[in-house]
């Protein structure tokens, strides 16, 4: 299929290709995005591009969870419209993980998602609590309930402070309406 999956800082010009194909899924400011994709780096965040004979056809952000260590976050991922349900998306996924496990040195990849449960699931994902990727999360349910082992050890060393409460002006059911998932990188 000639595919490639390249880290986007390597490639800077493929830059604003990146840009389209993501605004073409969730529209934002264009400088903004700019800036997102700007800040791919060799660890964390990085951002993966899918390149069929030169043209950018896929892409995945990878994000770092200060509260978890030897994980990230992926999100942003996204298929050409006009190419989508042709195993494209697998490969990236697949790739993305190879990336995360065999450069990144990572164990686990968390990523949330409101209506592509399915395509994670049969990618081997697994549903979990919501982790929060700026600050800690409900992170002791996480670990009690779906985590493994090496990521309870690594966090049980740890002293994490309790989360903050919700504002209460914001709704709870607004936060809850995404699926957090994740997938063990053995
Ligand atoms: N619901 C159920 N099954 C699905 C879905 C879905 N929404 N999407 C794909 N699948 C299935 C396919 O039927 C296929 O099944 P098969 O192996 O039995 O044939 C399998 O999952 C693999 O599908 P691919 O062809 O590899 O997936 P595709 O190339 O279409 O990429 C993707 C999937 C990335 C979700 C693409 O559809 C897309 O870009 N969607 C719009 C953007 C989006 O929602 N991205 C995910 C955001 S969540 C996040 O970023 C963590």
């Amino acid at each position: 299929m000639d595919l490639q999956v390249l880290p986007l800082h390597r490639y800077p010009e493929y830059t604003m290709e990146c840009c389209q194909l993501i605004n073409d899924e969730w529209k934002r400011s264009e400088t903004a995005r700019l800036r997102s994709l700007q800040s791919s780096c060799d660890y964390l965040p990085a951002c993966l591009i899918l390149v069929q004979k030169g043209k950018v056809i896929g892409h995945a952000k990878l994000s770092s969870i200060p509260s978890i260590k030897d994980a990230c976050f992926v999100e942003s991922v996204v298929i050409s419209k006009s190419l989508r349900g042709k195993g494209f998306g697998t490969h990236l996924m697949l790739k993305t993980e190879e990336y995360c496990k065999d450069i990144l040195k990572l164990h686990t990849v968390f990523l949330s998602t409101k209506g592509q449960e399915k395509f994670y699931a049969k990618l081997g994902y697994e549903e979990c609590e919501p982790i929060s990727i700026y600050g800690t999360p409900n992170y002791n349910s996480v670990i009690k309930q779906n985590c493994p082992a090496s990521i309870k050890h690594v966090n049980s060393a740890v002293n994490i402070p309790k989360a903050p409460p919700l504002p209460t002006a914001v709704p709870t059911e607004v936060v809850q309406t995404k699926t957090f998932m994740y997938k063990s990188l053995s």
